[in-house]
């Protein structure tokens, strides 16, 4: 059967349409799905940087596992997979897959589900004790139809705010003490301002952008309203929603302005170096943090993005066997390495996020994560949009664009209609 889906390709680009797809996932699809373990082609986007130190640490307990199993890195650079999906896009198409890919937990993962791309893991799971050791809150968003195609290997937060205390401190405001809401923090911003400081708020390229409206959005509509946006039970011509962009508009008055094109790196160094006094950034920015040899507490603080506290911006890095893979022994071993509990304590260690696991010691990680992991296991959980988690790759790429096109226009009105109509397209209605 062959079949052509419109399956999108990366943020802010165009559909690619992945067609000819053959094959079921779970049967092996048409061509290879052969066990030969001599090596794993793995892609991600971890290509340099505190990212690469994160994956570098996984290789290596990779090596110990499965000294045998060469490891064969397919990075390709750009935050959020900007650059990778769609480079990934184009391998699917021409079926030519690597051995493993990194993808979000969540919708994202439709695309290529509905596409055949990727094979059902379920009996991987059953093997190999996983559902006993991932949380419901992380198996419900990985299982599709009572299917799981996919391998997380951490479990990461969108809404924290990065703050240096110094710039903080030198305006007369405690980096200890969170603005209540969004408010709050904006007059906290208009002092920095007024003290002299330029760049309240740092913002890098397009997704990161994404990322700090998903945060307003989030503030301003509480967890339901928020979650129901990618039901449907929500529907962006509410006011709140047009609140939200009220405060998103406000919030970039007090930001960079030649962030596009800028990966995060660039606004989370702002921070870290004492030019921004804020960084709204998942917790990938630790280790950037760490990177710089800053300390938690004493240069820098985080609190959850002010009206979301109680609230934990979910999104999970997970890995697949694509339909096709050529080593498809290699990629199990590197499954079966990312979901160990030695795996994922050296990954996660590095990589700033906490595990997916639930028998991890919180003991065994720094003051950050064993917050992270309390506000996980008690907050209420919701999906990333600029994470692949909420919304499906097409869905992500509208909302980019028209984010895109606001921060340049600033028009609010015509924001909140494109969002309605993604909204529409991508609920299929
Ligand atoms: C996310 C990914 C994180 C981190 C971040 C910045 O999408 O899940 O692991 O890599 O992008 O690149």
């Amino acid at each position: 059967m062959r079949k052509a889906l419109a399956a999108v390709a990366g943020l802010g680009v165009a559909a690619l349409v992945l067609a000819g797809c053959s094959g079921s996932p779970g049967d092996g699809g048409s061509k290879g799905g052969s066990d030969d373990a001599s090596q794993v082609e793995v892609f991600t986007w971890w290509a340099s940087g505190s990212e690469k130190t994160g994956l570098d640490a996984l290789v290596k307990v990779f090596g110990e596992q499965f000294p045998k199993t060469k490891f064969v890195n397919a990075a390709v650079a750009g935050g959020a997979g900007s650059n990778a999906k769609n480079a990934l896009a184009s391998r699917l198409k021409a079926d030519n897959p690597p051995d493993s890919f990194q993808a979000h937990a969540g919708a994202e993962l439709t695309d290529y589900i509905e596409a055949n791309k990727i094979e059902d893991l379920s009996s991987f799971y059953k093997d190999n004790g996983l559902n006993d050791v991932f949380p419901k809150t992380l198996l419900d968003r990985l299982t599709v139809d009572g299917k799981i195609y996919s391998v997380p290997s951490n479990i990461h937060r969108a809404n924290v705010v990065w703050v240096n205390n110094a710039v903080l401190t030198k305006a007369g405001i405690d980096p200890k003490t969170a603005p209540a809401d969004i408010d709050a923090w904006l007059a906290d911003m208009k002092k920095l301002k007024d003290a002299g400081v330029e760049t309240p708020l740092s913002v890098a390229t397009d997704w990161t952008q994404v990322q700090l409206f998903e945060n307003v959005l989030l503030a301003d509509l509480g967890a339901d309203g928020y979650t129901g946006l990618w039901d449907g039970k929500t529907k962006f011509d509410d006011a709140k929603v047009t609140k939200a962009i009220k405060d998103y508009t406000s919030l970039l008055s007090y930001a960079n302005t030649d962030g596009t094109g800028q990966d995060w790196p660039v606004a989370t160094d702002m921070v870290i170096d004492g030019t921004a006094a804020y960084n709204v950034m998942g917790d990938w920015a630790l280790a950037e943090f760490d990177a710089k040899n800053k300390t938690y507490g004493t240069d820098y603080t985080t609190w959850p993005t002010p009206g979301t506290d109680g609230t934990f911006d979910f999104l999970a890095d997970s890995f697949t066997l694509p339909v096709g893979a050529p080593h498809a022994g290699g990629a199990k071993n590197w499954l079966k390495t990312i979901s160990s509990a030695d795996g994922q304590k050296a990954f996660n260690l590095a990589k700033g996020s906490i595990p997916a696991r639930t028998d991890a010691v919180a003991t065994d990680y720094p003051e950050y994560q064993q917050g992270a992991m309390a506000s996980f296991a008690k907050d209420t959980v919701v999906s990333s949009l600029a994470h692949g988690a909420a919304v499906k790759v097409s869905w992500l790429n509208d909302i980019t664009s028209a984010i895109g096109q606001f921060v340049s226009t600033k028009d609010g009105k015509a924001l909140q209609d494109a969002l309605v109509q993604a909204q529409t397209k991508g609920l299929g209605k």
